[in-house]
């Protein structure tokens, strides 16, 4: 069954394009390009890019692009989709070119949320990437730009389509206590992957507006880290989350708000699935230590 093998771009409709262009420069350590149309694109590798910014009043996610390896699978993926019941439509050629990939399919999740599929991205080798800061760069390459949290009206649904449409298969879940909710409420969370990244996508039937919770980055080194969490508290940027290391993919970070007020997770040091080996597991906390902020602390037993 031909699958996703990456989350490879990320469409973001937001209300203030130069807040974000200098935010993802100056903190994220993204390079800034001007796109087609007026989009902002945001590069972090060797893809000529994996971020589409347009104006726009939403300030969530427009677009979650999928990557699979060539025609053919993006054919066998459209069918699956088709024959599944999903509303599947081709994208344009000014759509593809905004995007930088060869050609693209577009649907629906089951909560609504934007998706799209698409294979044959523009690299450009000749050109390495070089942040505007001083970082070590991001972990990306196979295991595409890093994670997406989003909202869903009915997980199971959700698992269905992502799992048996798309081909991704569970990493583990997250029973975990809601921020200002009562003790007892929870928030069952799923995470889920495609390549050895712990998770490209986590979902659940999150009490919140918008349909993206935060986005995560994955830099070199835990310098990287540790500068952008105090640069980021030195230009007033709201800490979401402090520093702490996740029960799940043990990954080191922190949580900042973006200039949308959607969050954004900036880690290092995950650990990767190897699909001959994981089991899914279950979780009752987000976080070893630290990510204060993020959830209320577990409590003892009575
Ligand atoms: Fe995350």
């Amino acid at each position: 069954m031909a699958s996703v093998t990456q989350l490879g771009y990320l469409g973001l409709s937001v209300a203030d394009l130069d807040a974000w262009r200098k935010f993802a420069a100056e903190v994220l350590g993204l390079e800034a390009i001007d796109g087609p149309g007026g989009a902002l694109l945001l590069r972090m590798d060797e893809y000529h890019h994996r971020f589409v910014l347009k104006a726009g009043s939403d300030d969530d996610v427009a677009f979650v692009g999928w990557e699979v390896a060539d025609q053919r699978a993006l054919g066998e993926l459209a069918a699956r989709l088709k024959g599944a019941g999903v509303e599947v439509v081709e994208g344009s050629a000014d759509e593809a070119r905004l995007r930088g990939v060869a050609e693209l399919i577009k649907f629906h999740d089951p909560s609504g949320v934007p998706t799209e599929a698409y294979y044959g991205p523009l690299m450009s080798f000749e050109r390495p990437f070089k942040s505007p800061r001083a970082i070590s760069g991001f972990e990306t390459g196979t295991m595409g730009l890093g994670h997406i949290v989003v909202r869903v009206d009915d997980a199971a649904k959700s698992l269905h389509f992502y799992r048996d449409l798309l081909g991704m298969r569970i990493s583990d879940f997250i029973e975990m206590r809601m921020r200002r909710g009562r003790p007892t409420d929870t928030l069952s969370l799923t995470f889920m992957h495609c390549n050895p990244r712990h998770h490209s996508i986590a979902f659940g039937a999150i009490p919140a507006q918008k349909r993206l919770m935060h986005f995560m980055l994955q830099v070199k080194s835990i310098d990287d880290v540790g500068s952008t969490y105090y640069l980021a508290q030195d230009l007033g940027i709201p800490i979401s989350g402090s520093l702490g290391r996740h029960t799940n993919d043990h990954m080191m970070s922190f949580y900042m708000r973006s200039p949308s007020g959607f969050e954004i997770e900036y880690g290092y040091g995950a650990r990767t699935v190897d699909d001959a080996t994981w089991k899914v597991q279950r979780h009752e906390a987000p976080s070893i230590w630290g990510h204060r902020g993020l959830a209320e602390p577990p409590k003892s037993p009575a």
